[in-house]
């Protein structure tokens, strides 16, 4: 029967694949068209599995399946359904889909639940569009910034804008907020993103704790000039001095343990005969613990500055994006192992997600926890990704029994 259930699951994922900005690759941003299209289908969804559905004030689409009484605490499950630029079909959308399955067959049973369930589709958890991540769920969690209403898109649509144009009314976004007392708890499944379960030939995984991220929108500044007539003891070739920069990088985050990335780096004014005069590069830094991330980070702006200093450059840092890391609850997460030991694993694998998710900012409001499913070759951020249908079966039976553990601890207390 689960297989049954993953498979309809892996479609449901092919049907949300579809629907993208960009022919021919998967690209859903935060208040798009696209969007829109996402949360009517899984609205729908969540209707057919008997969920009473709304879509909140910061464009999350929600879904409720009372308790054994109108109005109690509920339980999220969810995760997110925009994407990366040329994404993967299960980041996010994978989650979304387990959550609604669980409910559904949580509500078949007929359980008597002591809380209620709820799904959310967070809308935007990648950040691909304003370049700051997780405003869905800081929505949600009470932790929004006005500064972010003048965020801009590459079409220079501020965020303001793109919520008056998706329907929605940024006066009204404070609505979104979730009061602790109406929560019981965060649950979140999602592929793992990287190769610890595959290398170990596990399918599932509880997360202990998920890591804090910094992100930084660098600039090296030079001077332009002749590609021929400029002799290099007076050039001031910004594309040089970052490209000492990548490197440095990727050095020393190897050094202290921690990940360093370079992802997106432009030249100006990209001449092929112009020295490049500027450059803008981004720069994504995480840790299991900040300590880590920061005294990292410290270093690589000390090497920064040596560089531009070495090279007549100057260097400016602005930080556009910082998420501490989060531990995960210790119940919940007893509920997550509980729920992977019933699909007959008895020491589940526990470890840290690196790659940062909803719960971030669902912590602010209510205790977190999640569930890692194994991916193919670990690879996400990429058409590639894979799952396999018996490890989605697995987390579909692993997750039920997780929210079941639950039930039976809330109405035992
Ligand atoms: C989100 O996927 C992130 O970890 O950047
Ligand atoms: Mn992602
Ligand atoms: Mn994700």
């Amino acid at each position: 029967m689960s297989e049954t259930a993953a498979q309809l699951l892996l479609e449901r994922c092919d049907e949300l694949a579809a629907i993208s900005s960009n022919p021919g690759l998967i690209e859903r941003l935060h208040l798009s068209p696209e969007h829109r299209a996402a949360n009517d289908l899984v609205a729908g969804w969540m209707k057919d599995a008997g969920l009473s559905t709304w879509q909140d004030a910061a464009g999350n689409q929600c879904g409720r399946l009372e308790g054994r009484e109108p109005g109690l605490p509920a339980l999220l499950l969810g995760s997110h359904i925009d994407t990366v630029r040329d994404a993967g079909r299960y980041d996010g959308m994978l989650g979304v889909l387990l959550a609604i399955t669980t409910v559904s067959r949580i509500r078949d049973a007929g359980i008597d639940l002591p809380f209620a369930l709820e799904v959310v589709a967070f809308s935007d958890e990648e950040g691909t569009r304003f370049g700051t991540a997780l405003l869905g769920s800081r929505a949600l969690a009470g932790t929004w910034h006005d500064d972010w209403w003048n965020l801009t898109d590459k079409d220079g649509i501020t965020l303001f804008e793109a919520f008056h144009d998706f329907g929605l009314d940024p006066a009204r976004l404070p609505n979104a907020y979730r009061r602790p007392d109406n929560l019981i708890g965060y649950l979140e499944a999602h592929i793992e993103q990287g190769p610890i379960l595959e290398d170990a030939d596990r399918r599932l995984a509880v997360v202990t704790s998920i890591a804090g991220a910094r992100r930084f929108g660098l600039t090296i500044t030079g001077k332009a000039g002749h590609a021929g007539g400029t002799p290099y003891d007076r050039r001031r070739d910004a594309l040089v001095g970052a490209s000492e920069l990548v490197v440095a990088v990727e050095r020393i985050s190897k050094e202290s343990g921690t990940i360093g990335t370079v992802g997106r780096l432009e030249a100006f004014p990209g001449g092929v005969n112009v020295i490049p005069g500027r450059v803008e590069l981004s720069l994504d830094m995480r840790a299991e613990f900040d300590d880590d991330r920061d005294d990292c980070l410290r270093r690589i702006t000390e090497a920064a500055h040596e560089i531009c200093e070495r090279r007549n450059l100057a260097f400016h840092s602005t930080e556009i994006y910082r998420a501490d890391a989060v531990r995960c609850d210790l119940e919940l997460q007893e509920a997550f192992a509980a729920g992977i030991r019933a699909t007959g694993d008895a020491e589940p694998m526990a470890f840290w997600s690196r790659a940062g998710h909803d719960g971030v900012a669902v912590v602010a409001v209510t205790p977190i926890a999640m569930l890692f499913l194994r991916c193919r070759g670990g690879i996400s951020h990429h058409p590639d990704e894979a799952v396999k249908k018996a490890d989605v079966a697995a987390a579909l039976d692993a997750y039920e029994a997780t929210v079941l553990s639950l039930v039976s601890s809330s109405s035992s207390s």
